[in-house]
């Protein structure tokens, strides 16, 4: 794993989507890029809106859908993308999981196949302050394709904020799993704030376990996580002049 951490929260934002873009341009913009959603990954959709990059030959693909919300739902991962990036960047291509399904352990072993038939070049990811990655919550097995789970309710509660009550937010969604996330060639995980701070060292210095997902991570070749001071407040101190060093370097 590697890792930097910024000096101030706004800068986050513009290191990994420079780090996302030096990707794109070193791919002639001709690669896949796997997406989140939630909070981490906003700043690096403005970043994004705001540039001129051409991605017309860029493929996407999301990690995860709640199951019950049509695509046009207002609180679908499908509007937030359109919403946060797909209506101001062009690519060739992009998908999700359909949420309202009738089967959606069908659902999920079709977007398993298309997922591996595209071979995810980069992947983008938040962290779940209970460790997990995508929807694959703390308990999931190592080797999960894409399935159906169920929402734990500090997750549930951690995205009641877009929703107008917890009884909004849906129970169940499909997600990738970690096995899944894991064929990705490369993986940019980005975290921010203190409440972030005890999954972030868990998933970098805890031993890895299915209690905290994130920790699967340790396992690939190729990670870079970009970290604000209080996600990275609880690492030991070695590891935070590490990712201050890299930072500096980076700049
Ligand atoms: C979203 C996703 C989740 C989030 C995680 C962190 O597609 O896969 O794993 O990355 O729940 O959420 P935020 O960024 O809202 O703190």
């Amino acid at each position: 794993m590697k890792w930097m951490i910024v000096e101030k929260a706004e800068e986050l934002a513009q290191v990994t989507y420079q780090l996302l873009k030096n990707e794109i341009e070193r791919q002639d913009g001709n690669l896949t890029i796997g997406l989140a959603t939630g909070s981490s990954p906003l700043g690096v959709y403005e970043e994004w809106r705001k540039d001129s990059l051409d991605c017309s030959n860029v493929t996407t693909v999301n990690l995860d859908e709640y199951i019950g919300l049509s695509p046009e739902h207002p609180q679908s991962y499908h509007t937030f993308m359109k919403t946060h990036l797909f209506d101001a960047v062009t690519f060739k291509q992009s998908y999700l999981p359909i949420g309202d399904t009738d089967d959606a352990n069908q659902e999920s072993e079709r977007y398993e196949r298309l997922v591996r038939e595209l071979g995810v070049d980069l992947q983008l990811l938040g962290i779940g302050s209970n460790g997990h990655i995508a929807f694959n919550e703390p308990g999931t097995s190592f080797d999960a394709t894409t399935h159906v789970t169920e929402l734990t309710e500090s997750t549930r509660e951690a995205n009641q904020r877009f929703f107008d009550q917890l009884e909004d937010v849906p129970s169940h969604a499909i997600t990738m799993g970690l096995s899944t996330i894991m064929e990705a060639k490369k993986i940019l995980l980005v975290a921010s704030s203190a409440r972030k701070a005890e999954a972030v060292r868990d998933m970098m210095e805890g031993p890895a376990t299915i209690d905290c997902p994130a920790t699967i991570l340790q396992r690939h070749a190729d990670v870079m996580i970009v970290l604000d001071e209080e996600a990275a407040s609880l690492l030991s101190e070695e590891a935070k002049r590490t990712g201050r060093a890299a930072y500096e370097n980076f700049k």
